[in-house]
């Protein structure tokens, strides 16, 4: 429960500092109540490379926070808590980049999802985000795409645009791998009205049963914009705060899996941790090696340009 004179301090030294703060839908909902803008990844990458101000503070996990710096490199970027990664972004070794470019020479492109470390976006021709992957990967020239590191978002990408050959790595979310085809299935029976709205990072069993697939802020728009009671929301359990606040004087409800899926590197982001980096300025996020940043830089910046919704 955040106090008044907490929202008091950290209004004060964000002036203090001239930073806007950050935040994804997963981190926990009193730093989304204390943050500037919250949003999917994508509407943070865009505002990080437009807002005026000196400093940025990432109340979310660290590719979010290294995309900022990458395309801000000039504004002091600055985490809660620098422990918080996501392993996904992890999940991908340069050979298997290496290997596919060998095959397919120039008819290859690699897209290359947000989750991932800078050194994956250096290897890479364009970045997506969960809610762009599908019209990205369609309009790139090349017939083969080779998609890191997410095999579930690769995936679906693949199914939604069959004239491509989608080639896939083997990394994976694990919290949306854990959502199960048959909780999903128990949630349906209970609720055989209710649109299902998936985020594509979860498997192609539990895809095949959804009605709108999508990023969080795409998945909390159908639900605003949906006519149901019922909702089946299957991604982490942070969005519930702005769906109910979205949906707040309706009669909306929303049904998670019984699991309820939790990020614990978003929930590492505490409003506590937040008003010491603001007041201490720790966590500062810096450049990957220039080749690195400036790889990594041309993919987001491709992206950005292709990728407006
Ligand atoms: P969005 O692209 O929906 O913000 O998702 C980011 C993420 O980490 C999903 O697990
Ligand atoms: Fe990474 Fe999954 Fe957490 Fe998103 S929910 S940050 S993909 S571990």
């Amino acid at each position: 429960m955040l106090t008044e004179g907490l929202r008091a301090e950290v209004a004060r030294l964000k002036a203090e500092r001239d930073a806007a703060v950050l935040a994804h839908y997963y981190v926990p909902p009193e730093v989304q109540e204390l943050a500037d803008h919250v949003g999917d990844s994508f509407a943070l990458a865009r505002l990080a490379a437009t807002l005026p101000c000196r400093t940025l503070v990432f109340a979310g996990v660290r590719f979010m926070a290294e995309s900022a710096k990458l395309l801000s490199p000039d504004k002091t970027v600055l985490m809660p808590d620098p422990a918080a990664d996501c392993p996904m972004a992890h999940m991908v070794r340069h050979e298997t980049v290496v290997a596919a470019r060998a095959r397919y020479g120039d008819d290859l492109a690699v897209a290359c999802y947000v989750n991932s470390t800078a050194e994956a976006k250096s290897w890479s021709d364009v970045c997506v985000t969960s809610s762009n992957a599908v019209r990205i990967v369609r309009a790139l020239p090349q017939k083969n795409v080779l998609f890191i590191p997410d095999r579930h978002l690769g995936s679906y990408v693949a199914r939604q645009v069959g004239e491509k050959n989608v080639l896939l790595n083997d990394g994976c979310c694990p919290i949306h791998q854990a959502i199960s085809a048959d909780e999903v299935r128990a949630l349906k029976e209970a609720f055989p009205e209710a649109p299902v709205l998936a985020h594509p990072e979860c498997g192609p069993e539990v895809m095949a049963l959804a009605d709108v697939a999508g990023s969080t802020s795409q998945i909390i728009e159908a639900a605003v914009a949906g006519t149901a009671r019922d909702y089946i929301v299957l991604t982490v359990d942070g969005v519930r705060g702005e769906l109910e606040r979205r949906c707040a004087g309706t009669d909306k409800r929303f049904h998670f899996p019984a699991t309820r899926p939790a990020c614990p590197d978003m929930d590492r982001i505490t409003a506590e941790r937040l008003v010491a980096c603001l007041r201490e300025g720790t966590g500062e996020v810096g450049l990957p090696p220039v080749e690195v940043a400036d790889g990594a830089r041309a993919a987001l910046t491709r992206m950005l340009e292709l990728g407006a919704r």
